[in-house]
């Protein structure tokens, strides 16, 4: 493996970069090539890419790609999908894609299936029990974000009239108070979500669930709490005995398709389910399996270090045309951010590049009102990554068409920009009577050129949003793999944990001896 700064590709690219790649504009691009779209588009299983719209040409991506190739991309992916120990600093596997094998197929597959079985079971017993009512699943970060992010995105398949889910993540007591005054403890599960049974927020927000649970009558608490960890004994310790386990080779950010998917099944059920993780495997194969060059993972991971490395561009806005993908940004800053949000690479070398860049966005159409002037007309270029599915699941067609519209719109818009002298040209009535028009037309233009990716679905199912889902965790190895950075630990959230359980008895003592002037004042202020 070859960090990417020191191969002859990346020189190779900083100087195509210099000469051209800083100039390419995307309206001259498409009036010279009338295949554009066709030669820059691609069809993985269940998503269609279309590339078409960003700062690239043909020189750029054979670049890319022998940048990949001198990086080693194919063996650390394949070192990755065998199991070998590619989380170095935490000495683990990395094998989430084990997870959605078939049976017999792929490794630990008799644990696999063994825990999977048990948990669709046991999600299908849940369903058919005509008590529960509630279901609330306690866990953050990766023990949260996808159930909570899968979960509305399959709102077609789930059986809403049967159960409610709720998600309590934060250590905040506004996040469980609430909900606890809505619920009784004889309709209710809670499921605590945690890899190791030990997260601070966790842990508080599951003795709040048991101490609510016995003042409010609540009895049967092996019926109404289970725990989906690898820390099986802890849970225990707890008092909880439902346990669904999984093992130390599934990250947080990884783990939707083991146990910690529990809420996902409770509300799709388990052929759904299945269907879920079968997209994911289908992807997988493709990321295994295609030449690099049509290897969706692989090229979006390109794109973005071409972005963040030649560019210099700092953030990626995500825009899913899906009012169910509306926790997909969240899920994809955990997973994106808490991967490549590194500064060192796997010897521990500070790195002379940038890595993660900044994700973040909204659903559209509401993004549109919000921050797309931004996007538009401010100082940054960000690239913005469009996520349109072509049938809806809801009758309402003349809406599907206004979405559908505004999504092409804006990608189209971003990309053409707009001429002072064509905003001169054309009326704008609600200007101020009078403004100068050269200046107003300066205002009224836009730049374009700004590049986008749109992904696109035939439906938004359990068997495409697993394939969406894998393709973004693929994308995000290829660009940390590049990177030469360990894009499976996460040290960075570590400080602030430690620090917090060194504040926690000050803030009841008061004591302030030995702190920082800000934090000693403002934790004198609190207690004022
Ligand atoms: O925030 C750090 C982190 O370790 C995440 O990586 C993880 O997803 C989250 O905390 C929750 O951890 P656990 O599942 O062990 O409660």
């Amino acid at each position: 493996m070859t960090r990417c700064d020191r191969t002859s590709a990346w020189a190779e690219l900083n100087a195509h970069f210099a000469e051209r790649g800083c100039s390419l504009d995307l309206r001259q691009a498409f009036a010279a090539d009338a295949t554009r779209f066709e030669r820059f588009s691609l069809q993985a299983p269940e998503v269609f890419a279309d590339l078409s719209k960003n700062l690239v040409d043909a020189p750029t991506f054979d670049l890319l790609l022998q940048l990949a190739d001198q990086c080693g991309l194919p063996a650390q992916r394949d070192a990755l999908l065998r199991g070998d120990i590619v989380n170095a600093t935490e000495g683990r596997a990395v094998l989430h894609t084990a997870l959605r094998a078939p049976r017999g197929a792929g490794p630990f597959s008799d644990e696999v299936h063994g825990v999977l079985d048990a948990m669709l079971d046991y999600a299908e017993r849940v369903r058919a029990d005509g008590a529960i009512t509630d279901i609330v699943n306690i866990g953050i970060g990766g023990s949260d974000l996808g159930p909570q992010m899968v979960v509305p995105a399959l709102d077609a398949y789930t059986q809403p009239l049967l159960q409610r889910l709720h998600f309590v993540s934060n250590v905040d007591g506004h996040d469980i108070t609430p909900l606890l005054k809505r619920l009784d403890p004889r309709h209710t599960l809670f499921i605590v979500a945690s890899k190791t049974f030990t997260t601070q927020e966790t842990m508080a927000n599951a003795h709040a669930a048991r101490d609510w649970f016995l003042s409010a009558g609540g009895s049967h608490i092996e019926k109404h709490f289970a725990a989906t960890t690898t820390n099986v004994e802890a849970a225990a310790e707890f008092g909880i005995h439902t346990t669904f386990g999984f093992w130390d080779w599934v990250g947080g950010r990884y783990s939707l398709w083991s146990a910690i998917g529990l809420p996902i099944a409770i509300a799709i059920g388990a052929t759904h389910f299945r269907a879920l993780l079968a997209g994911a495997h289908a992807m997988d194969q493709h990321f295994a399996q295609a030449p690099l060059a049509q290897n969706l993972p692989v090229l979006l991971g390109l794109l973005d270090v071409w972005y963040r490395n030649f560019h210099g561009f700092t953030s990626r806005s995500v825009a899913p045309y899906h009012q169910g993908l509306k926790r997909l940004p969240a899920y994809l800053q955990q997973l994106e951010m808490e991967s490549n949000g590194k500064r060192v690479d796997v010897a521990g070398a500070a790195l002379p590049y940038g890595t993660s860049p900044v994700v973040w966005g909204e659903p559209g159409t509401n993004g549109q009102h919000a921050y797309f002037q931004m996007l538009h007309q401010g100082t940054d270029v960000i690239p913005v990554e469009f996520i349109a599915v072509k049938t809806a699941a809801h009758t309402l067609a003349d809406q599907h068409h206004k979405l559908l519209a505004n999504c092409l719109a804006q990608s189209q818009a971003l990309m053409l920009g707009k001429t002072a002298d064509e905003a001169q040209g054309e009326k704008a009535p609600t200007a101020a009577a009078g403004f100068d028009p050269a200046v107003l037309a300066k205002h009224r233009s836009f730049p374009g050129n700004r590049p986008s990716t749109t992904l696109m679905l035939e439906a938004l199912t359990p068997r495409s949003l697993g394939a969406l889902i894998a393709l973004y965790e693929h994308r995000v190895f290829t660009s940390g793999a590049l990177w030469g950075i360990n894009s499976f630990d996460q040290w960075g959230v570590e400080l602030g944990k430690a620090l917090c359980n060194q504040l926690l008895p000050r803030l009841s003592s008061g004591n302030t001896d030995g702190l920082d002037g800000s934090t000693a004042g403002l934790l004198k202020k609190l207690r004022s």
